[in-house]
């Protein structure tokens, strides 16, 4: 398999026009067979043509517990509120927003994307009616506001946002105090302004 493998790619460098033309159509015909395999890569391609300039990555691999530090953190710290607001802007298939369900059984979480076979992967797989799951062109999201916590993992990978994407998601992190642990992270969020690792 390997060694079909590399005689592929090697066809793709060739000087030989005619094994270049075979290497792009055999690209072709594997990008055509996952497009009609799989509903995931389909629904990536389709957001992309529908969503071209709004979507900063096509990629929706997601897995339970993705991300446990960060999860035990923001436990820790949203414990001392009764029923804690959460957003996961690019939620992909929902299992950021079941995993920190978990993790803080009392709050609300709102799980966001631009795919919408996503979001109907999410609502298939939801039992729990603390958490809902919306498109990003909804009215209902364009009037969510008082998180005390955003997650935005793994979404502006492929693309730059724009500031004006950042600030407005980051305005709608509410100022409740929260008991911070202390720490550049810490400060910020706990005076309700947003962080993001990375970018400061
Ligand atoms: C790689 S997945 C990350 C899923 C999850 N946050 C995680 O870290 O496991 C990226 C998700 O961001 C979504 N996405 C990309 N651009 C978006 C946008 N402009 N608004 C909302 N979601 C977006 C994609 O559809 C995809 O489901």
């Amino acid at each position: 398999m390997n060694l079909i493998r590399t005689l592929i790619e090697g066809a793709g460098q060739s000087r030989n026009p005619l094994f270049r033309l075979g290497y792009r159509a055999i690209k072709a015909l594997g990008a055509l067979r996952r497009f009609l395999v799989s509903a995931r890569i389909r629904s990536q391609v389709i957001t992309r043509t529908i969503y071209k300039d709004q979507q900063f990555q096509a990629e929706t691999a997601s897995r339970e517990d993705r991300y446990p530090e960060l999860f035990a953190e923001c436990q820790k710290r949203l414990a001392p509120l009764l029923n804690p607001r959460i957003l996961c802007f690019g939620c992909s298939t929902g299992e950021e927003v079941f995993t920190l369900a978990r993790y803080l059984p009392q709050a609300e979480i709102t799980g966001v994307d631009i795919n919408p076979w996503c979001l109907k992967q999410c609502t298939r797989t939801n039992r729990n009616d603390r958490l809902r799951f919306l498109h990003r062109n909804s009215a209902e999201f364009a009037r969510a506001d008082g998180f005390d916590a955003i997650f935005c993992m793994a979404v502006f990978q492929r693309t730059d946002p724009p500031d004006q994407e950042t600030d407005t998601l980051g305005n709608r992190v509410h100022a409740r105090p929260v008991r911070s642990r202390g720490g550049d992270a810490g400060s910020k969020a706990a005076a309700g302004r947003p962080v993001f690792p990375g970018r400061e």
